[in-house]
């Protein structure tokens, strides 16, 4: 069997460039190299922790897994489903919750990040990393294709690993992180907060019209100096802006300052929206295309829990055997 490779995303809202080139086109490269077993979920027990409405949900889970497929996850070389189609998830976060500390649980960065921007801390929200360990360990995962914002969660994954075969006997690997160079996108309009759904104004979606990719990248928070530069620290609005150029047009960093040396920061942003309109639009076609067909996006996700099925269950199994259920 070759290494494997999981990563999963929450359906709260529409992809954006952020999961885009923090996570996605990572995990699209990794499903194409043909050297990992990879398995690619919509973490939809991960979205029930926060607020929403039940109305919705079916809907978002489906939308999610269109943006998936269109952004170039494939069927064909890559397990794609929705993790509450496998219970086996589920049932070895019970287990997992067996051998993790509550104080760790209570240090978790994204769990006092949520209750600091207002939400109500129920128990699925402060036993979300358990869970995620779980997603992971349950096919032996090697690699995790994530944004910097699960580095802390994945050291938790790692954590459960090894506290779990000190105890019961060697059985999971420890996975690690896989970093791309865009592992932080910043919210276009507040360059200081990571570009997320819940700040809708800064945040570019993979479905923005051109209207739209237009009006954000103009209103995109820069500064004052008067040329294009790179300087997350010191220019973190201009730097977030040049950072996206790089990743959707392959060029390098110092290629883009060359090109637009004299250029003012107006003319670099209709550059940069043009960019995005062009590359967004063959993932946009496909999108229209998969949201009209339904039944063919529902047999995908069944045909890859079917692949990943036997896998989580023969490592349940495992860890019930050796944990010593009956
Ligand atoms: P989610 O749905 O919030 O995000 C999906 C992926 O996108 C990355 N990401 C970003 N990367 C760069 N810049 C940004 N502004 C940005 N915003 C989001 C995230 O880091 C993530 O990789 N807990 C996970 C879902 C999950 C999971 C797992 C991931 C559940 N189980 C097991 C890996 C393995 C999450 O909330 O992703």
């Amino acid at each position: 069997m070759k290494p494997v490779v999981v990563s999963g995303l929450k359906p709260s809202g529409e992809l954006h460039i952020g999961n885009y080139l923090g996570m996605l086109e990572a995990a699209v490269a990794l499903q194409t190299s043909n050297k990992y077993d990879c398995f690619y979920f919509i973490a939809d027990y991960h979205a029930l922790s926060q607020h929403y409405n039940p109305r919705e949900k079916a809907e978002e889970i489906f939308t999610l897994a269109v943006d998936v497929l269109a952004a170039g996850l494939d069927p064909k070389k890559s397990a794609i489903f929705i993790q509450s189609h496998i219970p086996e998830h589920a049932n070895l976060t019970w287990i997992f919750n067996t051998i993790t500390s509550v104080g760790k649980l209570e240090g978790m960065i994204e769990y006092k990040e949520k209750i600091e921007e207002g939400q109500t801390p129920n128990a699925a929200l402060f036993d979300y990393p358990v869970l995620m360990a779980a997603d992971i360990l349950l096919y032996k995962a090697e690699h995790v294709p994530v944004g910097e914002d699960q580095r802390q969660h994945l050291e938790f994954a790692r954590d459960t690993a090894r506290t779990f075969n000190k105890r019961f006997g060697k059985t999971f690997k420890e996975p690690e992180a896989i970093l791309t160079r865009a592992l932080r996108i910043m919210s276009l309009d507040n360059p200081q907060k990571k570009m997320s759904k819940s700040l809708p104004k800064g945040c570019l979606y993979l479905s923005d019209s051109p209207k739209s990719i237009k009006a954000k990248v103009r209103a995109a928070a820069t500064d004052s100096f008067r040329e294009i530069g790179y300087d997350p620290e010191e220019r973190p609005g201009i730097s977030n802006l040049v950072l996206i150029y790089s990743e959707f047009s392959g060029l390098a960093i110092p290629a883009i300052i060359k090109k637009f040396k004299g250029a003012g920061y107006a003319e670099f942003k209709e550059a940069l929206a043009e960019i995005l309109i062009q590359k967004l639009r063959p993932i946009q076609q496909k999108r229209l295309t998969l949201l009209k067909d339904r039944k063919a996006v529902m047999k995908i996700l069944e045909d890859g829990a079917e692949r990943a099925k036997p896998i989580a269950e023969k490592t349940l199994l495992d860890v019930k055997k050796k944990i010593g259920l009956i």
